[in-house]
């Protein structure tokens, strides 16, 4: 059996494609998962910025709002006249009784810290937060700007103590008058703790050491009852926090980050913690200090990384499924490739047996056309051969007389067998002829009388041969020699086959080929002779298959021969003991119209 080649054992598709297909699938889950990383990343920054600014609007409206109030009472409290009076008086007696209940009450329900009344030229005249002090001058720039603008002024102002007070200074004209200067002040350390409630965040509220003392720093920390540090950083002091343990984590290298703009994120006893600076500034818009600002993340960071794990683990899911899906696809054409070689490893096995049997076929019909051939010339020739032997005997010699008579006739019968020999070349010799194939227009009812006159002269039963033609003109174009000889041996046959008496029948007549229905002409012998058995059928058209003690075997393949010349087929129909009809299909495309002038036969 043959062997297939190894480079036609099918490939494997799985193995090849899924690997390159989970790396790109691979590739894909890795660039959405960092998109996705990135978007989160940046949803959660903008809040954490969001949240910065928010601190810095809200305390921003609640210097607004605070300042407001200061304004509303300090109008309020000019519309006093006794207290105009008494400050025009510059009597600070009048200006306590005229002034000092509203203060109390502005202390108590509004946290106001400071109430100054001053002279045009400066100079306290009554300071209703401390009484006793008065007659020094105030070179605040806040009141150095109400009076340059003769407006009220309001702002932050850090004192001597690093106190951080929003202070409103007003000018208190009658008319064209100035009658002194009034302010109002508050410190802002309550502010701090109200942001804290309002965006749960945590204040540290810091002052740049270049603008404190620190020794009066101290002794206002002191004064005021407060736990402020001075150490904790070197360039800036702790005026007030939110919270009472600060981060270990933030020291002089975190703030100078944090201050110059940028935001960082540490942990801090298992919490994650968010920070950024709103820088404060004073009236005169000199930059004072700064507010960390410092934000729990934990739940923020939670949220985010549960959320970034959905996130990998449906990509992971999704991805699992879109693999296991088409490695199904992959497998299914595998199998269909797979399928499709062994189909073709069959038909290539199959095409193979077939060559080597027609091969051995042809090599068996040799075998027997040899054999056909030695059958053939072999009988004569071992007849020459004894023949002669028996004539050397007959000529006498060592004593004995000879039979001339006897020679001679042996030497008739060696002549004979020769003659035999020969006759069986020649036949050799037209069959070989065969192929030289010359078609013309030929009017075939001048063609079988020609043939049946021939068959007649040769023919010694003198059996009846009936013709019959469906169309008398026909005219086919046709080797006329090569058909003359195939209906020839039809006929000898059919008269070696049939009994004293029995007629043979010629037909021609029209008829399509049953298998390719192409339309042609059928020329057909018939007689009722002694007909085939089917195994006789089977082997008629095989060189040198014979039945006959004095037959070659050549007339059938000659006939066929014929046929398959004028790309035509023999058919063969026989009942033994009835008879046989032998027939030649010719198809219609040799055919001329009858009028065309035919050629001789
Ligand atoms: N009309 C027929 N009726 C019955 N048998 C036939 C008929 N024609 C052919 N045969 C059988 O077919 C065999 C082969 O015929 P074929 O013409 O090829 O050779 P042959 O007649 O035996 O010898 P050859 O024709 O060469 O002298 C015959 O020997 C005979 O047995
Ligand atoms: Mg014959």
């Amino acid at each position: 059996m043959n062997q297939v080649p190894s480079s036609r054992q099918p490939k494997r598709v799985k193995a090849k494609f899924i690997g390159p297909f989970a790396l790109v699938l691979a590739f894909i889950m890795c660039v959405f998962a960092v998109a996705i990383y990135g978007i989160e990343a940046r949803i959660r920054d903008r809040d954490l910025a969001e949240r910065s600014t928010a601190v810095a609007n809200l305390f921003a409206q609640k210097l607004d709002k605070d300042t407001n109030l200061m304004m509303a009472a300090m109008r309020a409290l000019m519309t006093n006249e006794a207290m105009e009076r008494a400050l025009r008086a510059g009597d600070r007696a009048g200006l306590a009784r005229q002034g000092g209940e509203l203060f109390a009450r502005l202390r108590d329900d509004h946290r106001i810290t400071h109430l100054y009344l001053t002279r045009p030229d400066f100079v306290t005249l009554y300071r209703f937060h401390s009484p006793d002090e008065h007659g020094d001058t105030i070179a605040r720039v806040t009141l150095q700007q109400a009076h340059e603008r003769q407006a009220a002024v309001h702002g932050l102002e850090m004192g001597a103590m690093g106190t951080l007070t929003l202070r409103l200074v007003m000018p208190w004209r009658r008319g064209d008058a100035l009658l002194g200067y009034i302010e109002v002040g508050e410190e802002i350390e309550h502010m701090i703790d109200e942001i804290r409630r309002s965006l749960s965040v945590d204040i540290l509220v810091l002052v740049d050491k270049r603008h404190l003392q620190e020794p009066q720093w101290r002794r206002g920390q002191d004064l005021m009852n407060r736990s402020g540090a001075w150490e904790r950083f070197a360039s800036h002091a702790v005026q007030a926090q939110t919270t009472e343990r600060l981060p270990a984590a933030l020291d002089d290298s975190l703030l100078a980050q944090l201050l110059a703009g940028r935001t960082a994120e540490i942990r801090d006893g298992g919490r994650s913690l968010h920070l950024a600076v709103v820088p404060v500034e004073d009236a005169g818009g000199v930059h004072i200090g700064d507010l960390v600002v410092m934000r729990d993340i934990s739940a923020l960071e939670a949220t985010f990384q549960w959320s970034m794990a959905a996130v990998l683990l449906i990509s992971l899911l999704v991805a699992g499924g879109v693999l296991g899906m088409f490695y199904l696809a992959l497998d299914r054409v595998e199998r269909d490739y797979r399928r499709q070689h062994d189909l073709e490893h069959q038909l290539l096995r199959l095409d193979t047996e077939h060559r080597r049997i027609l091969q051995m076929e042809k090599l068996s019909a040799l075998g027997t056309m040899v054999g056909g051939i030695a059958h053939q010339l072999n009988n004569p020739l071992v007849g020459v051969v004894n023949l002669a032997q028996l004539a050397e005997r007959e000529l006498g010699g060592n004593g004995q007389p000879g039979d001339p008579e006897r020679t001679r006739e042996l030497l008739r019968e060696i002549r004979g067998a020769g003659e035999d020999c020969r006759a069986f070349v020649k036949r050799m010799l037209a069959f070989s002829k065969v192929s030289c194939f010359e078609s013309k227009p030929t009017p075939m009812a001048d063609l079988i009388e020609d043939t049946v006159l021939l068959f007649r002269q040769t023919e010694s039963k003198h059996l009846p041969v009936e013709v019959r033609l469906s169309e008398p003109t026909a005219v086919l174009t046709v080797d006329p020699v090569l058909i003359r000889h195939a209906l020839f041996n039809l006929l000898v046959n059919a008269a070696q086959a049939t009994g004293d008496g029995g007629a043979i029948v010629i037909t021609l007549e029209r008829e399509a080929d049953t298998v390719s229905g192409l339309p042609g002409w059928i020329l057909a012998v018939s007689d009722h002779g002694r007909g085939m058995a089917p195994e006789v059928m089977e082997k008629i058209f095989v060189p040198f298959y014979t039945t006959r003690s004095d037959g070659t075997g050549l007339g059938l393949p000659v006939v066929q021969h014929v046929a398959l010349l004028h790309e035509g087929q023999v058919t063969v129909s026989s009942e033994p003991g009835h008879g046989t009809r032998f027939a030649i299909w010719l198809p219609e495309r040799h055919a001329l119209p009858p009028d065309n002038e035919p050629a001789p036969t």
